[in-house]
């Protein structure tokens, strides 16, 4: 494998501003939406994004987490709060998230505020999960170090008994995060690495749209 050959070139579409929607959450549900179309492998997760978020002193972090809602104007995604995730929010509420969907050749790009969900949504959204999700969540002390995976598995095995015909109750410190859009980024794949990149940023509750230079 030569890391210097691998290259793609994108041709399937393209992005200009007499099609764009004036709302960008009206053009990300779009293109979530043929995103989404299939026929799709089963292992494309199109509400797949890189969540990055920093304490604010220097340090960054990224990871992927699902996308599990959508309103007018916030993205949802659900993790535990003593996570490495949750302590950077905490700290700074500022996070950004980045969708690739390669099997269309686009990139979505946004930037945001990062707010806790009420108790009632989180408890509301943990009850929908199938019963192993809802266990590993129990289980899952997440970012923290543990001994071994053996730890996991007899923490799990004991609470399967535990619960075993009675509702998984959720735990107190796992739940949802809305995030609030400021900016966001469309990016289509271009011939000659000329992409399209349109750009939307709010101004006094504006969004005022910008290309991008590729
Ligand atoms: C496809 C995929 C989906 C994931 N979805 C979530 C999610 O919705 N919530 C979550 O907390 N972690 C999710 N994870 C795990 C995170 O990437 C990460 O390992 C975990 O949240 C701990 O991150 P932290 O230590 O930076 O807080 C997902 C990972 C992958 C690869």
């Amino acid at each position: 494998m030569s890391l210097y050959e691998m290259r793609q070139s994108y041709k399937l579409g393209r992005l200009e501003e007499k099609d764009i929607a004036a709302d960008p959450m009206v053009q990300f549900r779009i293109w979530l939406g043929e995103a989404i179309e299939g026929p799709l492998p089963d292992w494309v997760e199109a509400n797949a994004m890189t969540l990055s978020t920093s304490d604010g002193q220097g340090g960054v972090t990224s990871r992927i987490v699902l996308l599990k809602g959508l309103d007018d104007d916030k993205f949802w995604f659900y993790t535990n709060y003593q996570s490495h995730k949750a302590g950077q929010i905490r700290s700074n509420p500022n996070v950004s998230l980045c969708f690739l969907w390669p099997h269309v050749q686009r990139q979505v790009r946004i930037e945001g505020t990062a707010a806790q969900a009420s108790r009632d949504q989180s408890v509301r959204y943990f009850r929908s999960r199938p019963r192993d999700s809802q266990l590993g969540a129990l289980v899952s002390q997440q970012s923290a170090v543990v001994d071994s995976r053996d730890v996991l598995e007899k923490r799990l095995a004991e609470l399967k008994k535990r619960y075993a015909d009675k509702e998984i109750p959720c735990p107190e410190d796992w739940g949802g995060y809305c995030i609030t859009p400021g900016r966001f980024e469309f990016w289509q794949g271009r011939e000659s690495r000329l992409h399209d990149r349109l750009c939307y940023r709010k101004q006094d509750s504006r969004w005022i749209l910008q290309r991008l230079s590729p």
